[in-house]
C-alpha cells in the first residue's frame, strides 16, 4: 500500500497476515517503523525528526552507502539516506514465496553524487515480512560504470532498535571480538566481558562477527534476532546524554530508548567492477525472551 504523510512525501505500508507491519519511506529508502502483531513498535525513531530533506530520518533503519560514518572523504554515512529512491513497478517475485509482502526500491547515480563520487551504479533494495513477521532488508548493489572503472564503497544497514531502558539490554554475540573504538581514533581493541551491556557512551564497530546477534530487552522480555550475510562487521552504538545533546533532532532523555546495532562492511571496503553485483543481507525478529533458545 502507498500512501502520503503529512508533508506529502510517499510511504509504503507492509503488512503480512499476522498483524505484523512495517513503513518504508522513499526518501533514504528507509524503513521507519515495525510493529509487531500487537501493534508495539519495534524500532526507535526521535521524536525530533521531521521525515523531510535536508536532514535524513532519526531513526528506523538508514540505509549507510556508499560510506559508514566518516570512514572515507564523502559526507557522514554516504548520500543513500538523503536520496528519493523510486519504486520499482516490476519487481522480480520474491524466491521465497512465503514473504508476500515486499517492496522493491532503487536508487541511481545522479547528477549531484558524481561530483563527490563519480560513479554510476544502479542499487535495488528489497524490504520485506516474512511469514513470522521477521523484516529482511536485502541490498544489490551493480557497478553500472561504462568507463572501465571499479569502485569501492563501505555500507551499513544502521538499525535504531526500540529498547525499553537501555541499561537493561544486553548484547550476546560479539564477545571476544575485536573491535575499532570509534570514540578511541578508530582504535582497534578486543571486547573483553562475557555479554555487552550498557552505562555509557558506545561507538564501535565489531569486527569479523558471528551471522547471528542477540539484543535481549530485558525489561520488556523481549530478544531481537538480527542475522546476516554478505555484511561481516556489526556496528553498536549509543550515544548516551552529552552526546544526545549535542545532536539536533534527538531528544535529550531518548537515548534510554534506542540501540543501534547495525549489519555493516567497514574494516575491509567492497570493490566492484563494471558489471558485477555485491549482495548484502539483514533480518531481524522479535521474539518473548523465554521462547528464544540458548538466551
Ligand atoms: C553511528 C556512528 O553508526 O552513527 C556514530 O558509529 C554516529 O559515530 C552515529 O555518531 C550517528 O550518525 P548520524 O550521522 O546519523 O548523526
Amino acid at each position: 500500500q502507498q500512501c502520503r504523510d503529512v508533508n506529502g512525501f510517499h510511504k509504503i505500508i507492509l503488512r503480512e497476515v499476522r498483524g505484523f507491519s512495517a513503513e518504508v519511506y522513499l526518501y533514504g529508502g528507509q524503513v521507519t517503523s515495525w510493529k509487531n502483531e500487537l501493534g508495539e513498535e519495534l524500532l526507535f525513531v526521535s521524536s525530533k525528526t521531521n521525515f523531510k530533506p535536508p536532514k535524513s530520518i532519526r531513526g528506523g533503519i538508514p540505509i549507510c552507502f556508499p560510506q559508514f560514518s566518516n570512514y572515507g572523504s564523502l559526507e557522514q554515512h554516504g548520500f543513500a539516506r538523503n536520496k528519493f529512491w523510486t519504486l520499482d513497478p516490476n519487481p522480480p517475485p520474491p524466491t521465497n514465496s512465503t514473504s508476500r509482502a515486499f517492496t522493491d526500491l532503487i536508487l541511481k547515480n545522479s547528477e549531484d553524487d558524481t561530483k563527490s563520487w563519480p560513479h554510476r551504479y544502479e542499487f535495488r533494495l528489497r524490504i520485506a515480512l516474512g511469514p513470522t513477521g521477521d523484516l529482511m532488508l536485502t541490498s544489490r548493489i551493480r557497478n553500472t560504470n561504462t568507463d572501465g572503472k571499479s569502485f569501492t564503497f563501505t555500507f551499513a544497514y544502521h538499525t535504531y532498535f526500540y529498547v525499553t531502558d537501555i541499561s537493561e539490554v544486553r548484547i550476546e554475540g560479539l564477545e571476544t571480538l575485536d573491535y575499532l573504538d570509534n570514540l578511541k581514533n578508530k582504535e582497534r581493541y578486543t571486547e573483553q566481558g562475557d555479554a555487552i551491556t550498557f552505562e555509557s557512551e558506545v561507538d564501535r564497530v565489531y569486527l569479523s562477527t558471528p551471522t547471528k546477534i542477540a539484543i535481549i530487552d530485558h525489561e520488556r522480555k523481549r530478544t531481537f534476532e538480527l542475522r546476516k550475510d554478505g555484511l561481516p562487521d556489526a556496528v553498536v552504538w549509543n550515544p548516551w546524554d552529552k552526546k544526545a545533546k549535542t545532536i539536533s533532532d534527538f531528544g535529550d532523555g531518548e537515548y534510554k530508548h534506542m540501540l543501534c546495532v547495525q549489519a555493516a562492511c567497514v574494516e575491509k571496503a567492497i570493490t566492484l567492477k563494471p558489471g558485477e553485483e555485491w549482495k548484502g543481507r539483514q533480518e531481524i525478529s522479535a521474539v518473548p525472551s523465554s521462547y528464544c533458545s540458548g538466551h
